[in-house]
């Protein structure tokens, strides 16, 4: 098990290497390598863990595709208190196609007949964090930099606010 009954994460083991300042607390920690990092563009000021983060990164392309270009779209995530972050980011103007032929109903998208490769690509991509389940955690810079690759991509832009890895 990795974590208890009551919710508790077994760091113990993370913390045989995590030691001192880079001690971790829980599975959704803050970043111990890049702590000021924000990979998924969120509000300035507001602290996430790296599993709010890579939450915040799915918001963020789920927005992008499955938003036309030029309008807005709200990006909900929660930060390491379980709070409720969500902030609107607007979709740029070279985004693939005038018109989403996207569409998200709860974790599964409809892909519609026109949709680009970049559209499907993104989808594919986003199945992919979204069910390997860690959030990040057994590979941070796998998760946010294939999620921020895929919004570049997608759109032509780098996701507005975020740090950008490399
Ligand atoms: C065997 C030693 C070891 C254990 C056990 C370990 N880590 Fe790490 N962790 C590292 C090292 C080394 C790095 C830096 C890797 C690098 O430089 O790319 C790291 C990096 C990280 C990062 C930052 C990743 C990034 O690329 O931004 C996170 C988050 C993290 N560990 C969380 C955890 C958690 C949570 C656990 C327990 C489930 C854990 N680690 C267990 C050695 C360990």
């Amino acid at each position: 098990m990795m974590s208890d009954a009551a919710g508790n994460d077994h760091v113990a083991v993370c913390n045989a290497c995590h030691a001192g300042s880079i001690a971790v607390s829980g599975f959704d920690t803050v970043d111990p390598l890049y702590p000021t990092a924000n990979w998924d563009g969120h509000p300035a000021g507001v602290t996430e863990g790296v599993q709010d983060q890579v939450h915040g990164l799915l918001s963020v392309l789920a927005c992008a595709l499955t938003t036309s270009a030029n309008q807005t779209c709200t990006a909900a995530s929660t930060d390491s208190n379980g709070n409720p972050v969500s902030w609107t980011i607007t979709i740029p103007a070279t985004r693939q196609g005038p018109v989403s032929a996207v569409t998200l109903n709860g974790t599964t998208f409809a892909i519609g007949p026109t949709a680009t490769t970049q559209e499907k690509d993104a989808v594919y991509n986003w199945y992919l964090v979204n069910g390997e389940g860690s959030y990040g955690i057994h590979n941070t810079a796998f998760d946010v930099i294939l999620l921020q690759k895929a919004f570049l991509d997608l759109t032509g832009e780098n996701i507005p606010g975020a740090t950008i890895r490399q």
